[in-house]
């Protein structure tokens, strides 16, 4: 079978071979709904993240002090497993604020101390203190990387993003932009400004795994390279660098390998260090869609 190729932003009248939720990430990133609608539509389809702060079962705010604490607990007894970022445990992300198997601190507490039995999440001995420097730390470890990185001018930063980086010849926020790259609508809500900047001065040594561009050659020798948007046994579906949505069939594949380099630029050379502050500073604001 050839591969479907759909250009963004023309409707077309079946998309046959392309799952549900493809359709529905394909739907909200053509359509610049309007915020609120994003918003209902998120809020509906994951529970806690529309909740306001409030409404969730733990305090606002934390010490400061139980943050620095729990920060090195974290080095210590956590990051081995689970990753400066908290991300490298397949299907966890602590730095998300969103849990699987916990809503409330309590509950963060329980799976720190007893384990999650069955898994690979270890139960361990730690004090009622460090406890809750362990759970502080976990609650704030979006924002505290935030921290010791210097944060500028977010309308200044975002002025960089549209026009000296040019961010978004490769990247969407609440639906401008290129879908080449991932979308960074909600970036701020899942990376921190530490990792973020990492990203920015090297993007290839930074790169996510589930961000890595793919290179599919056809039996033709047709070759494709792109970003994967969903895949199963059968098939694989890319954005290629012009922006095409592709289907492509497996077995008419006779190579599909993810690629090592980023096609995102360093900016190291490019931007000062205030400019990058300004930059930083407007990204973290982007906590608008929780994407899949
Ligand atoms: C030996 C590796 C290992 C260590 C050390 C470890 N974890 Fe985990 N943790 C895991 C794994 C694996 C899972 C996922 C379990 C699953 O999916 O069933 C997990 C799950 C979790 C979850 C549940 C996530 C969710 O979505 O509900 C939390 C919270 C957690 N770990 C926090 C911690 C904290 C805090 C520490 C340090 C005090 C820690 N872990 C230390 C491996 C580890
Ligand atoms: C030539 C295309 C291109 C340009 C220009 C570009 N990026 Fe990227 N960017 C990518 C690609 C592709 C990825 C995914 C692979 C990776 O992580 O390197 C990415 C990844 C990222 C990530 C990590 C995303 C995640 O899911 O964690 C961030 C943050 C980011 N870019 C921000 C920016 C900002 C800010 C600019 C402008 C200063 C920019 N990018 C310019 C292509 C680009």
């Amino acid at each position: 079978m050839p591969p479907i190729v759909w250009r963004a932003g023309r409707r077309r009248p079946a998309l046959t071979g392309v799952p549900a939720g493809t359709i529905i990430a394909f739907i909200l990133s053509t359509r610049s709904l309007l915020p609120w609608l994003v918003a209902a539509l998120t809020a509906g389809a994951s529970g806690l993240a529309g909740l306001p702060a409030a409404a969730q079962d733990h305090p606002v705010e934390y010490e400061r002090a139980d943050i620095e604490r729990g920060a090195q607990l974290y080095d210590e007894f956590c990051s081995a497993c689970h990753g400066d970022d908290g991300d490298a445990v397949p299907g966890v992300n602590l730095m998300s604020g969103q849990f699987r198997f916990a809503t409330t601190d309590q509950n963060l507490r329980r799976i720190m101390t007893r384990g999650i039995p069955g898994s690979g999440m270890p139960p361990g001995t730690y004090s009622d203190a460090d406890q809750i420097a362990l759970v502080a730390y976990v609650r704030n470890m979006r924002d505290y990387d935030g921290g010791v990185v210097t944060l500028g001018d977010a309308g200044r930063g975002r002025a960089i993003y549209e026009g000296k980086g040019d961010c978004a010849s490769c990247h969407r926020v609440a639906g401008r932009g290129s879908r080449s790259g991932p979308d960074l609508t909600a970036i701020g809500s899942v990376r921190g400004a530490g990792s973020m900047r990492e990203t920015l001065l090297d993007p290839t040594g930074n790169m996510l795994p589930h961000n890595r561009p793919l290179r599919a050659v056809t039996r033709g020798g047709e070759v494709i390279t792109g970003r994967r948007l969903n895949e199963d046994t059968y098939t694989v579906q890319i954005f290629d660098e012009q922006e095409r949505l592709m289907s492509l069939d497996k077995a008419d594949l006779q190579e599909l390998t993810p690629v090592a380099d980023s096609p995102m630029p360093s900016y190291a050379e490019t931007l000062s260090e205030t400019e990058l502050a300004d930059l930083l500073a407007y990204l973290v604001t982007l906590r608008g869609l929780v994407t899949q």
